[in-house]
């Protein structure tokens, strides 16, 4: 009946001062979530597989049923409401995002879900209707999101975010990376709340950090539209010190960081929340792919990406 394929997202720039309101760039990346739909029969049936995991589960038309997918149910629920009818249908996803480490997979899945679901109405949701419809799915489950992951992966390319405003940058610089990941030692909200208490303990330096945060980002947007990648690495590099200097960088991330240097990537920086989770750099691709891969549980070499696409 259709398929949907629906990229990952990594932050470039800016992540924690985006949560006190300043902005954050990030890019869509080629690792993603596949998802097809078709006709079903008395429930909405799921498989779901993921790095490292696979869950089947059934949907029923009462609502009941599909709590092991919480972002897939949701989503499912979520097309019902826009709908206001309730279809059966099989729906198959499979993505290529590692489960929370800050790639986007939850933004990823709910809007693969959405979108290859409401395929079955006929209905083919267009990429801004499915970044807010993702984000309220997110919020839903989670409590709280930053619209930061499902406008990514939605919309591609490279976005700068704040608060509820958005610019895709047109650059069509087509932007490598190689993303290094390790384990998580704090969830984002542990993290962030981390951070809450730098705050106390920085004093007045804390703002200082995220005000220069927030203008490297603005920087960054200008580089982005002179195409000049060698500036951007230079803003990224910044940012890093400054992750370093609010706490959030482990010794087995920092290690990452500057082995990726070392190999010779031109930017290398932690992405998202810190305390593990993934790093990416800028510049060196293989060499720093594979150089990396012998300390990190995962790497990838990944490319700036389209966002969701229809086939
Ligand atoms: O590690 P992630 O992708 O969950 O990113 C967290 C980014 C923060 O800025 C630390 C938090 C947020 O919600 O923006």
């Amino acid at each position: 009946m259709g398929y949907v394929k629906v990229p990952g997202k990594v932050t470039l720039l800016g992540e924690h001062a985006v949560v006190y309101g300043y902005p954050a760039l990030v890019m869509a990346i080629d690792l993603y979530t596949r998802a097809a739909v078709s006709d079903g029969e008395g429930a909405v049936e799921v498989e779901s597989t993921y790095p490292g995991g696979r869950a089947e589960t059934r949907i029923g038309l009462d609502g009941r049923g599909g709590d092991e997918l919480p972002y897939v149910k949701a989503a499912i629920k979520k097309v019902w409401e826009l709908q206001g009818a309730r279809r059966p249908a099989k729906v198959s996803i499979a993505s290529e995002l590692p489960y929370g480490s800050g790639l986007g997979s939850s933004a990823s899945v709910s809007v693969a879900t959405l979108a290859a679901y409401s395929l079955s109405y006929g209905v083919k949701l267009h990429p801004d209707q499915l970044a807010k419809l993702g984000r309220e799915v997110e919020v839903q489950v989670q409590g709280r999101a930053s619209p930061m992951d499902t406008l990514a992966v939605s919309l591609g390319g490279l976005i700068k975010i704040s608060h509820e405003k958005f610019e895709v940058m047109g650059g069509g610089l087509s932007v490598k990376a190689v993303i290094a990941c390790v384990g998580k030692e704090k969830s984002t909200g542990e993290s962030v709340a981390f951070v809450r208490k730098r705050k106390d303990e920085l004093g007045s330096r804390f703002d200082e950090i995220l005000e220069e945060i927030g203008s490297l980002v603005e920087s960054s947007s200008k580089a982005i539209k002179d195409r000049d990648l060698t500036q951007l690495c230079l803003l990224m590099n910044r940012n890093e010190e400054l992750l370093e200097e609010l706490g959030v960088v482990t010794e087995r991330s920092l290690n990452l960081v500057r082995r990726a240097r070392a190999l010779g990537a031109t930017a290398a920086k932690i992405s998202g929340g810190g305390f593990g989770g993934c790093i990416v750099a800028l510049g060196g691709d293989e060499k720093v792919a594979s150089g990396l891969a012998a300390i990190a549980d995962r790497v990838f070499l990944v490319t700036e990406s389209n966002g969701v696409s229809y086939g």
